[in-house]
């Protein structure tokens, strides 16, 4: 049983495996919180947990309790307006203008599993895994408004998944200005908080900074997650590292305007909201209707980073991606936008589909330019009908060609967006995402379309469905190009143009909800300019995500290397292309960039019939080498061991451990040599102490002990024929790590 619920004393204490949530019915109904953290006991009381002293010059709830002070309390959804001066989780304006409310808890339910929710991409609990959800009821007497808190406990992945839910009951109507998910009040500010932040092209670079007074906020008004912040953020113990120490995590499964806020107050108590952004929002919530916020993931453990992210990782697994997919070998593909840009034609096509099969490859994909008459970026977003002159025998011939092959075929669409060039634009003006009156801001050339409308949702199912059915699809790269501005949609009135930004998120859902269901084995990758909508809601239809457009190995590793804090390998699309890099002019290695790239799901990303044919040969054998160890690549557990966010930044290394500890691949990289430089030990981690294993076939076996704990001198000789070598700048060396039988 993960829900204990002491009825006498109103409790709630959530269990999973190694932590605890606790929270109880206070005074008048108010929610307080009383603990988060490592496993403690169920216990009736836990008077000591919820004591509370007078504070001086607070505001008290009544005048019969003058200790009972709001904003002196932790709470679990808290308001604001009548004494808690920190930042509310919601908040709701009533026809009078009023902006108070007072929600009082009523009663509870418990139920087994865990619900998808409608609309929304969600956990689930398919495969019995334990799974029980409280919903916890409280009400607003005055504005017959109820709400309900939504828990879910995962027990074996120490994951709590928390959303609300908002009912009008009442005969008026309101306006939600802000609802967030979830709201965590930390007893003390003793943690740092850890986020992923950057920019395009230079995804998810971990931060850490120690929590201070005040509000300190990550968030997105852009109209996707983006790749300036993400919603996943840490917060840690100062002392916490990869392997030991206190770590909670957060996450939204939401793709559009977020905000994860810490705010530190004047008992240094740390607030922690995480959910839609409420700048720019605001729900007009009618009589009857209900409004769901998307779902927060929170978990926690003592045992470091690198178990955070584990148990992350096995979550989604589980309890986020397509079941279709997740544990799904991802097939190696070679994609043609850095080859060939727009500048392609059947043949050219062709030309890299059979060379690709000649080298291993799985899959085709055609990236962009393939639609309309799009030779640049200003033209036929919305056309989503092959370009005759590029493909003269249509899109649905040349699919047919790959598969004669025997390769799988992708193929790339921005559904989202559209061009002042296009057939779409010319037929349906009004379908741009616009003020009218005012100017549109184009980006990247192009506009958005007004996905808060059904037709246009419609239309794209539609003529994306069409192509699946021609193409018959193994693949589609689902791209987002621009953020969005004028966010207004002619087709809502004045009093829901708040709710344009979410209703658009919540589009974008509907056509790939619809998708997916219809084209159950198509695979997705999101996509957007890179890394700019990595987060959980995508991660629910798509199980990829194209990591970032700067495919150079170098600036890569820290891309992956943030992004794998709260993401699988597996999600993370990861491609070799050429040198010098287009992104930074680098010059890396073949093998170098392999080495990144095989840390989540693989391909190739540059002209391979261009090739010197020694470079083809080598080619060939990273692809059988990942297809012997595509599984423990993607799907092993990822340990973190030496960090370029850390220390001089010039040493990089991680490896993935298969479940039975037989089988694991390590790799070290280095950005710079250096000469006489200190001696060099490589310690492994995630090893059996007590299992034997050989390092890249050769005949000297060690210890699991000794390889975590001692360490494998690395010799600094430019041997070539040493099984461990290691090389100059940008070199990088793998151990590919077995138990001796
Ligand atoms: C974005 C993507 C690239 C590529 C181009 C095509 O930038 O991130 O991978 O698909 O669009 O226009």
């Amino acid at each position: 049983m993960a829900i204990h619920i002491d009825e006498t004393n109103q409790v709630f204490h959530l269990q999973t495996d190694h932590t605890s949530y606790v929270f109880q019915v206070l005074a008048h109904g108010v929610l307080g919180q009383l603990y988060y953290g490592k496993q403690i006991h169920v216990r009736p009381s836990y008077a000591n947990l919820a004591r509370r002293e007078l504070k001086n010059s607070m505001p008290a709830y009544d005048l019969t309790e003058p200790d009972f002070q709001l904003d002196a309390i932790k709470q679990e959804y808290a308001a604001t307006g009548t004494g808690d001066f920190r930042r509310p989780a919601y908040q709701v304006t009533q026809a009078d203008g009023s902006r108070l409310t007072d929600f009082r808890y009523d009663h509870y339910e418990v139920v087994q599993g865990k619900q998808r929710l409608t609309g929304l991409p969600s956990t689930f609990d398919d495969t019995d895994d334990g799974a029980e959800t409280l919903i916890v009821h409280l009400t607003d007497d005055l504005t017959q408004l109820d709400l309900e808190l939504n828990y879910t406990v995962f027990p074996h992945q120490d994951v709590i998944v928390r959303s609300a839910n908002f009912k009008n009951h009442g005969v008026t109507s309101v306006t939600l200005n802000a609802a967030l998910s979830a709201q965590v009040d930390l007893p003390d500010d003793r943690y740092d908080l850890v986020q992923f932040s950057g920019s395009w092209s230079r995804e998810r670079h971990m931060i850490r900074t120690p929590l201070r007074s005040g509000i300190q906020l990550i968030d997105s008004v852009r109209g996707s997650s983006s790749p300036q912040q993400n919603p996943f953020m840490m917060l840690a113990r100062p002392d916490t590292t990869e392997d030991a120490g206190g770590v909670f995590g957060f996450n939204l499964v939401y793709s559009g305007n977020f905000l994860d806020q810490v705010e530190v107050d004047q008992y240094a108590t740390s607030r922690v909201l995480v959910g839609i952004n409420p700048a720019d929002f605001g729900w007009h919530l009618r009589p009857g209707a209900t409004f769901q916020t998307p779902e927060c993931v929170l978990s926690y453990t003592t045992d470091g980073f690198n178990q955070l992210s584990q148990q992350l990782a096995d979550f989604y697994a589980q309890h986020l991606v397509n079941a279709n997919f997740a544990k799904r070998e991802r097939p190696i593909l070679v994609n043609n936008w850095e080859a060939t840009y727009f500048d392609f034609d059947d043949q050219k096509l062709l030309g890299i589909a059979k060379k690709a099969k000649d080298l291993g490859i799985e899959m085709f994909v055609l990236d962009d330019g393939w639609f309309g008459h799009r030779d640049d970026d200003h033209t036929s977003l919305g056309d989503w009908v092959t370009d005759p002159h590029k493909l003269p025998k249509g899109i649905g011939h040349f699919a047919d060609q790959v598969h004669d092959l025997g390769l799988q075929f992708g193929l790339w669409f921005e559904p989202e967006m559209l061009s002042l060039d296009s057939q779409m634009y010319r037929t349906h003006p009004e379908w741009l995402l616009h003020t009218p009156q005012r100017r549109a801001t184009p980006g990247r050339n192009q506009f958005v379309l007004d996905f808060s409308r059904q037709i246009v949702v419609d239309n794209l199912f539609e003529q994306m469905s069409k192509v699946i059915d021609e193409t018959h699809l193994d693949y589609i790269k689902w791209d987002m190009n621009r953020y969005m501005t004028e966010v207004f949609s002619t087709g809502l009135p004045v009093d829901q143009q708040l709710e344009v930004s979410h209703r658009y998120i919540l589009g974008v859902y509907q056509l790939y909800e619809r998708l997916t269901s219809r084209y159950p084995d198509v695979l997705f990758e999101s996509c957007a300019s890179g890394g700019g909508r990595f987060d959980l809601g995508m991660m629910y239809y798509a199980p990829q995500a194209w990591t970032s457009d700067d495919t150079d190995a170098i600036e890569r590793l820290k891309i992956q290397l943030g992004t794998s804090y709260g993401y699988p390998q597996s999600m993370m699309g990861a491609h070799v292309s050429a040198v010098p890099n287009e992104q930074t002019g680098r010059i890396t290695s073949l093998a170098t960039r392999a080495n990144v790239a095989y840390f989540g799901a693989f391909g190739y990303e540059l002209d391979i019939t261009k090739m010197p044919e020694e470079e083809a040969e080598i080619v060939k054998e990273q692809v059988a080498f990942y297809k012997q160890h595509r599984s423990l690549y993607q799907f092993g557990k990822l340990y973190r061991i030496d960090s370029l966010f850390e220390g001089d930044g010039n040493v990089m290394s991680w490896m993935v451990v298969d479940d039975k500890q037989d089988h694991a691949i390590a790799c070290r990289y280095q950005l710079l040599s250096r000469p006489n430089a200190p001696y060099l030990r490589q310690y492994f981690k995630g090893l059996d102490p007590d299992k034997q294993y050989r390092i890249n076939g050769g005949d000297a076996t060690y210890y699991g002990d000794e390889l975590m704990n001692a360490g494998l001198f690395l010799t600094k000789v430019f041997d070539e024929t040493a099984a461990v070598k290691q090389l100059a700048d940008f070199s990088s060396q793998r151990f590919v790590i077995d138990a001796v039988e």
